[in-house]
């Protein structure tokens, strides 16, 4: 039997959406906290399959959601690329940064499995250990996103570094992204073959980019990376979050070959029903800050999008992560609005 999330991802108008949210596991449980408050390096504990399947199992005991997604990090493939990458407590990730083609001798993708070798045996046992009606999802970054944190060497608001090069040196930023390309496939492929059964591809930094940026480094490398997983694995699904990108969703949709797309919560979900949902399966797109706040003005919103989109194939979640401060009640009451919904 298919698994329920599965089946929208297949093309089905559900009853009552299958629901996930990003970022689910994470800081705004105490259960989190508690065993994150154990580890001083984050990249560490996404490197211990046994704290990794932990953490990714808390949220599901809780809320039950329709899938799990596996934790661990964007930033593990700079790091299996062999640049140096450090998350410091109230800053975020650091990292040594790329910052020139002739800055792209130190990388190398020779260890990459080696490198990623425990966050596949999270997968493998995650496969084996989550409810027999809940589905697998793994990740990566995508190549723009992970370039802009290697370029800046850190979060940043305009990515000042990464656009200038990429305007200036088209050729070298290419072999950048042309690398990232690879090395994420691979990774991709890999966490198939251990059992992930969707892939979602976070591409948070999309809408910085014009039109013609858009098409170098989102459209062509995200739709290489579907390309390749479908070579090696033509049925298992994967998800395209081009955070941002507005009016180029539809584009997104139609050149990449994505099976389903994560909408940000700025996208109307009346357009969205109307011009996405004939391409695909849509996911999204509650406002994370509404999850913060709660209430009445929440259950509006929630009300709102399972209205407009469950007339076709859909998938419940945020329009981003979850954020710390998010009180989990709000999740609780988030998943019982769900899980009534179309009863
Ligand atoms: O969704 C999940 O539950 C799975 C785990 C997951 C994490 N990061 C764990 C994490 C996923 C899917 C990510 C993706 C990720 N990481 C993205 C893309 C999606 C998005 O949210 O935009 C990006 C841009 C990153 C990079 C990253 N990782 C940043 C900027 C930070 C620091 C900000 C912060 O929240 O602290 C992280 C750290 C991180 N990744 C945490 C978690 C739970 C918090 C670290 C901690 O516990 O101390």
């Amino acid at each position: 039997m298919t698994k329920y999330f599965l089946r929208a991802l297949n093309g089905e108008t559900l009853p009552r959406p299958p629901f996930w949210l990003m970022r689910q596991a994470g800081r705004y449980l105490p259960e989190y906290r508690e065993i994150r408050g154990g580890c001083k390096n984050f990249l560490d504990f996404c490197y211990t399959p046994d704290l990794a399947v932990e953490v990714t199992l808390q949220p599901l005991r809780r809320f039950g959601m329709d899938a799990a997604i596996l934790f661990s990090d964007i930033l593990v493939i700079p790091d299996a690329l062999g640049q140096k990458v450090e998350f410091r407590e109230g800053q975020g990730p650091v990292l040594e940064p790329v910052r020139g083609a002739a800055d792209l001798g130190r990388l190398s993708v020779d260890r990459l499995h080696d490198h990623l070798a425990p966050v596949y045996e999270t997968v493998k046992r995650l496969s084996r250990e989550i409810p027999a009606a809940t589905a697998l999802i793994g990740f990566a970054g995508s190549p723009w996103t992970v370039a802009t944190y290697m370029v800046e060497g850190h979060g940043s608001k305009d990515y000042t570094a990464c656009r200038t090069w990429a305007y200036s040196d088209p050729d070298g930023f290419g072999r950048l992204i042309q690398l990232l390309v690879e090395a994420t496939s691979a990774y991709l492929i890999a966490q198939i073959d251990h059992g992930a059964e969707v892939i979602q591809l976070f591409d948070t930094w999309a809408g910085v980019l014009g039109p013609s940026q858009f098409e170098k480094w989102v459209l062509e490398p995200t739709a290489a990376i579907v390309r390749k997983i479908k070579a090696a694995h033509p049925h298992v699904p994967v998800i395209g979050f081009p955070r941002g990108a507005g009016l180029l969703y539809p584009t997104f949709i139609e050149r990449t070959g994505v099976d389903g797309v994560s909408l940000d919560h700025t996208v109307p979900i009346d357009w969205a029903s109307r011009v996405l949902q004939p391409l695909c399966t849509v996911q999204g797109n509650l406002d994370n800050m509404a999850l913060i706040a709660g209430g009445d003005r929440m259950e509006v919103e929630i009300r709102q999008i399972l209205q407009n989109l469950t007339g076709g194939p859909f998938i419940f979640n945020l329009g981003h992560g979850i954020l710390p401060q998010t009180p989990p009640e709000h999740v609780a009451r988030l998943s019982r609005i769900i899980r009534d919904w179309g009863s």
